[in-house]
C-alpha cells in the first residue's frame, strides 16, 4: 500500500525552463458523504462519488524558473488579477511543498476559470484544487519522464486532496472512492480510488440536475462544519454508518437495484445536515425552498413512478439524479414543478464524467 513517503520525489532528471500547462478537472457529487476529518486532511471515514462533467474548472499554469527561495505566483480569475485566492493557494502550496519540491523553484502564472456561475453556491474548491493539482503534476512529469500514468493520476489526487478533501474524488471518473474500506481493495485515505466494479448500465450517464435554491455565502464553511465533527454526540455512530452505507451502495451501483440506490443516497444527504443541525454550535444551511423541491421529488416519485431522487452537499442547492433514460420525463417534471423554486430560475444539466481533461 502506499505511503504519504511514495510521494516524495527522489531527485529528478528532467529540466524545464519554463512553459505552460492547461487541464480542465469537474465537481463531483458525493453520495456517501465526507464529513469529519483527522489531522492532514485524513477523512474520518470513506465516502464514495460521481464525477461530474459540465461543472469544471479550467487552469492555466505558467512556470518560469526562478533564483530566490520562496514561493511565488501571480492569480487570475478569468484573466483579471485575483488576489483573493492567494491565501488559498499559500496554503496549498505549503502543505503539498514537501512533495513537489520544484514549488520554490518557479515563478508562478495561475489562470483559472469555472464553466458554472460564481457564486451559484457551486463549490469550486473540489474542481479548483484538482485542476492546479494536475498541472503541477504536468511539471513534475516534465522533471521526471519515466513517471508512469497510475503514479500520476493517484499523486494528482493525492496533492488535490491536501488542497480540498472532496477534491481527491475530482480527478478521475467516473464514480470515485476515497477513504481507506477493508471491503474495497485499493481505497486508501490518501487519495480517491476507482470505483472497483463496473456500474450497472443503468448508472452509465447518470444525470445530475443541479437546482440552484440559494446562491447566498454560506453561513458555515465546509472546513469549520469538518470541525464540529470532533466531539460531535453522535460521531462515531456517524463514521460506523458510513462504512456500511458504502458497502450497501457497492451492491447497489454493480446491481442496478434503484431503490437501494435512492434509500441511501437521500439518507446520507440528510443525515449530512442532520449532522450540521446537532453540532455545537448547530446550524442549517437547507432553505424552505430546499425542503419543498425534496417533498415534490417524493410526490412525482411515487405518483409517476420515475426513480429520481436527490442529495445535497454542505448547501441549499438540490441535486437532482436520475437515470439517462428518463430525462425527458425528469426534465419536464423540473420545469413545471421545480424552477420556480430556484433562485432566478437557475439550474445546470450536468451528467457522470470522466475527469481532468488536458487541452
Ligand atoms: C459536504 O472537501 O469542501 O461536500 O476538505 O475542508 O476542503 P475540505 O472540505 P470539502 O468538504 C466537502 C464535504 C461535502 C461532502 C462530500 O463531498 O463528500
Amino acid at each position: 500500500m502506499l505511503s504519504e513517503k511514495d510521494f516524495i520525489p527522489q531527485g529528478y532528471t528532467g529540466t524545464a525552463q519554463n512553459g505552460s500547462f492547461k487541464w480542465s478537472a469537474p465537481s463531483n457529487i458525493a453520495l456517501v458523504k465526507y464529513w469529519g476529518k483527522k489531522e492532514n486532511q485524513i477523512p474520518a471515514n470513506p465516502s464514495v462519488s460521481f464525477t461530474l462533467s459540465n461543472c469544471k474548472t479550467i487552469t492555466e499554469l505558467k512556470f518560469e524558473e526562478k533564483r530566490d527561495d520562496g514561493f511565488s505566483f501571480d492569480l487570475f480569475f478569468e484573466g483579471k488579477p485575483k488576489e483573493s485566492f492567494r491565501p488559498k493557494i499559500e496554503k496549498f502550496f505549503q502543505r503539498t511543498a514537501a512533495y513537489l519540491p520544484f514549488l520554490e523553484k518557479y515563478h508562478f502564472t495561475i489562470d483559472t476559470q469555472n464553466t458554472f456561475p460564481h457564486s451559484s453556491g457551486i463549490a469550486s474548491s473540489a474542481s479548483g484544487m484538482a485542476a492546479l493539482a494536475v498541472n503541477l503534476m504536468s511539471l513534475e512529469r516534465l522533471l521526471n519522464p519515466e513517471m508512469t500514468e497510475e503514479y500520476f493520476y493517484k499523486k494528482t489526487s493525492f496533492l488535490a486532496r491536501l488542497g480540498s478533501g472532496s477534491a481527491c474524488r475530482s480527478v478521475r471518473g467516473s464514480a470515485v472512492v476515497w477513504g481507506e474500506n477493508k471491503e474495497i481493495e485499493g481505497s486508501s485515505d490518501l487519495f480517491g480510488a476507482s470505483f472497483p466494479d463496473t456500474l450497472h448500465a443503468d448508472f452509465t450517464n447518470f444525470q445530475d440536475t443541479i437546482l440552484l435554491i440559494d446562491k447566498g455565502e454560506k453561513q458555515v464553511s465546509s472546513t469549520v462544519g469538518h470541525d464540529l465533527m470532533h466531539g460531535h454526540p453522535f460521531a462515531q455512530q456517524r463514521f460506523a454508518q458510513a462504512h456500511d452505507n458504502l458497502s450497501k451502495m457497492r451492491a447497489a451501483l454493480v446491481s442496478g437495484d434503484m431503490d437501494a440506490f435512492i434509500s441511501i443516497t437521500e439518507s446520507e444527504a440528510l443525515t449530512l445536515h442532520a449532522m450540521m443541525m446537532t453540532s455545537h454550535p448547530y446550524f442549517i444551511l437547507m432553505k424552505p425552498n430546499t425542503l419543498e423541491v425534496i417533498n415534490r421529488i417524493w410526490a412525482y416519485r411515487e405518483t409517476a413512478k420515475i426513480p429520481v431522487c436527490f442529495t445535497l452537499d454542505a448547501g441549499a442547492n438540490v441535486h437532482v439524479l436520475y437515470p439517462e433514460n428518463v430525462k425527458d420525463k425528469v426534465l419536464e417534471f423540473i420545469k413545471n414543478e421545480l424552477v420556480a423554486l430556484c433562485q432566478n430560475s437557475q439550474y445546470i444539466c450536468d451528467a457522470i464524467g470522466d475527469g481532468a481533461v488536458q487541452y
